[in-house]
This record gives structure tokens, sequence and C-alpha cells, in this order.
């Protein structure tokens, strides 16, 4: 019988594979080779030892890539796939390994290829292979470690997580392999990954373009009467209309006192005349996330109350980012915004930490033990809660750690009470 599978094409180079579809490879502003160096570094850092990352088991309805395995590829449907790193063997030392090749399944989903040079050269790997063979190779490549390691580089978790599936495999092969043992890796990708190179700072800055845009739109459209579930969309719309497929978390729009809840997202209530409308919203652009707060007052003018809460959230921020340097700790940041906070007399409402790391994942990875280092991109995000006066305000930005100090990367979006008020003026 003659079975029509989708052709390896002959005489493909790069440029062809570009308009290829079913073709697996990187896409976006992010070149292959950048995924190449960010393999070739790993495998540095390894040294030795014999690592698999799995990618998502399916994508899609809200589910995404892994992280790791997307940083690692930049292939952001590839599910049911593999990546097997292996510094010490003398030929694979980084290997791909595709979910199967199910030919009904093309019509639900579209083509994929067969495996061959088109494949090879859209991945960026010397030479694709069907997941069926991962667990030979992860046999085969052990084998070639001198110490017979395997080397864990997921995240550690609590006791009530699940195992993850990358130590239950490595558990799984160690078992199996006499003399093999694991060896935890887990902070080489949080450290790899807290450091951005120029290519992720452009897409960064981008995702925080769109949202500085849409924040500016939400401004000026606000008013007294509407409901946040409405604002919302104005942000949402501008998202959509500038291709990011998905908000990088659950949008806050919270108006008078559920601007106190640190995480609401109802977003259904009526924004009355007299409130503040904290907006804490950020989207996802070619999957990496901003991460941005601002509150404001829904008739344009702060109250004189609501502007000296404010001004101590606003002086919290400065004398945290005014510090926000390479060599600084997470702690010394806390405890810069804190101090102007309980200087205030409003210690017991902030009762959240000053921010976290921001890239792929909204709380991206990395290590706050660790001081800052240039190219971190993180956020400074000091608040106060009022809950029996219904003013809950928060400021949040995006913060690059530079050489020599830090650059704020959602700077063009107003954040000092006259530009907001001036900003919102009605014409
Ligand atoms: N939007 C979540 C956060 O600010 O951490
Ligand atoms: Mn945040
Ligand atoms: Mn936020």
């Amino acid at each position: 019988m003659d079975i029509r599978y989708p052709k390896a094409t002959p005489n493909i180079n790069e440029q062809t594979i570009q308009n290829m579809a079913g073709v697996p490879k990187p896409t976006g502003m992010i070149p292959a080779e950048v995924y190449r160096d960010r393999r070739r570094r790993l495998l540095e850092k390894m040294g030795t030892g014999v690592a698999v990352i799995f990618s998502a088991d399916s994508i899609g309805k809200g589910q995404r890539q892994d992280l790791d395995f997307y940083y690692l590829t930049g292939l952001e449907y590839e599910a049911g796939a593999a990546l097997l790193l292996a510094p010490e063997h003398p030929h694979f030392k980084e290997q791909l390994f595709l979910s199967a090749l199910d030919i009904e399944d093309t019509r639900w989903h579209g083509t994929r290829l067969m495996l061959g040079r088109a494949l090879d050269l859209g991945t960026g790997f010397a030479k694709a292979k069907r997941i069926s063979l991962l667990a030979p190779s992860l046999v085969e490549a052990v084998l070639y470690s001198a110490k017979r390691e395997l080397v864990y580089l997921g995240p550690i978790v609590g006791y009530q997580t699940a195992i993850p599936k990358q130590l239950q495999v490595l558990r799984d092969a160690s078992a199996r392999i006499l003399g093999s043992s694991i060896r935890d890796g887990h902070e080489i990708l949080p450290r790899m990954r807290s450091i951005h190179d120029a290519y992720e700072i452009e897409v960064m800055s981008k995702a925080i373009g769109i949202t500085t845009e849409a924040f500016k739109l939400a401004m000026k459209t606000v008013q007294p009467g509407m409901n946040e579930g409405q604002l919302q969309s104005v942000f949402e719309n501008h998202f959509r209309a500038n291709l990011c497929k998905a908000n990088a978390y659950e949008p806050i729009v919270g108006a008078g006192g559920n601007s106190c809840v640190l995480h609401y997202t109802q977003n259904n209530q009526q924004i009355k005349d007299g409130d503040l409308v904290l907006c804490d919203v950020g989207c996802e652009f070619e999957m990496y996330a901003s991460d941005i707060t601002r509150t404001f007052p829904a008739n344009g003018k702060f109250s004189p109350r609501q502007r000296e809460i404010y001004t101590i959230v606003l002086n919290a921020w400065k004398a945290a980012v005014a510090i926000a340097r390479p060599g600084t700790t997470w702690q010394a940041l806390n405890d810069a915004a804190r101090q102007v906070i309980e200087d205030a007399g409003y210690a017991d409402e902030y009762f959240h930490s000053v921010g976290h790391f921001v890239g792929l994942y909204v709380h991206d990875a990395g290590i706050q033990r660790e001081i800052l280092s240039a190219g971190m991109v993180i956020t400074v995000e000091p608040g106060i809660y009022l809950a029996s006066e219904g003013i809950g305000i928060r400021i949040e930005d995006d913060i690059l750690i530079t050489e020599d100090g830090c650059r704020v990367l959602s700077a063009n979006l107003p954040r000092e009470i006259d530009e907001i008020e001036q900003l919102m003026a009605k014409a």
C-alpha cells in the first residue's frame, strides 16, 4: 500500500526551511545560534555527566512549553520531546528527541516532517531523533561518562509536590545502570536564565512597551461607572492587537477596596467616583513576560489622602531603585523599600516582598540568595494597603540591572502623581 508520508526535501538549506510548515524551529526575534550557544554554555557548566530536559507533555489550552526546554531550543510547540546533554560523549554532546510522527494526527494538527535534513536544520541540532530512542541513548551516554553521573537540572520541589518527571527518569535510569549516581545541578539553569542577553532584553522591552501603551490607554479610558472588567478589556484588546498570545498572568484590576486584595482577579465590580484603581497587568510577547502595576484615580485626580499614601509608596520605590545595581542583595532592596514605609508608620500595611525576577515567566527562575548581577531583570513593587479606607497602592516596574546601576525598562509609563494626572486630564 502506498502511504503518503511527507517527503524529506532534498537540497534544503537554512533559507528554504524558513517558509516550510511542519519544521519545528525557533521563531521570533531570537535566532537559532543563540539557542545553540546556550546549550554550549550549559554543557560547559555541567562539565561531566548526563542530563535530560523534557518539553511539555502537551501544549495549548493554557499549557505552555517547558521553559528550560524553550530556553535551550526555542521550540515553542514541540510537545513530548526531550533534550539529552552529555558533555563527555565523544560524538553526541547534545541530542534532540521529538515525539513520534503520527500520520493521522497531521490531519488534525498539521503536517509534521519525517526525520531528515530539513528537520535537523530547522531545530539547529546535528540530527533529530524520535523519543523512543531516548532511553537507550541515555544509557549509552551515561556509560561514556567517566563517573557514570546523571545530572539533575530541574527545580528542587517540596515534599507535597509530585516528583518531577526529569528527576523520576534519572532515578529510574540510575536504578538500572550499576555504579551510577545523580548529581545536583538545580542551580545551573536558573543562574543562566536570570542573566538576560541583548536579544532577550529586546523581546522583553517589546513586551514592556506594549504593556506601557496599554496602561496609557487604560488611564485615558477609565471613568467612574465603568466596570473593572471593561478596563481589563482595554489592556487585553491592546495585547491581542499587538500579537501577544496571552497575558503574562491573571490581570488584577481592582477599584476602591478591591485594590487592597493582593491577588484580586474577579475584576467584575463597578468603579466609583473617588476610587483608586490598582492595575497589575502584563502581557506575554514571544514567551517573555512583562509585569507592571500602576494605581490611578478613577476620576483623574488624587485626593489629598491618596496623594499622601501614594507619595510614601513612590518614595519606597525610589529608595529600592536607587540601590539596584550589581552587588546589591535582595535583602538590601527589601530593607530599602520597607524602611521608607516603616518610617511613615505603615509597617503592617506592607506585607509582601519588594520584587522578583522576570523573564520567560512572570516570577522567573533565579536565585534570590545571590547578589544582583548585570543582565538580570527584576521587579520593584512596594505597596501600602489600607483596607479600612479602601486605599490600596502598589507601584511596580521592570528593571534591568546594568554594569553600573540599573535601567527602568518601563520608564515611559508615568509614575509621578502630576504626570499621571496630566495624562488622565480630559481635553
Ligand atoms: N503580577 C504578579 C506580581 O506582581 O508579582
Ligand atoms: Mn510582580
Ligand atoms: Mn505584578
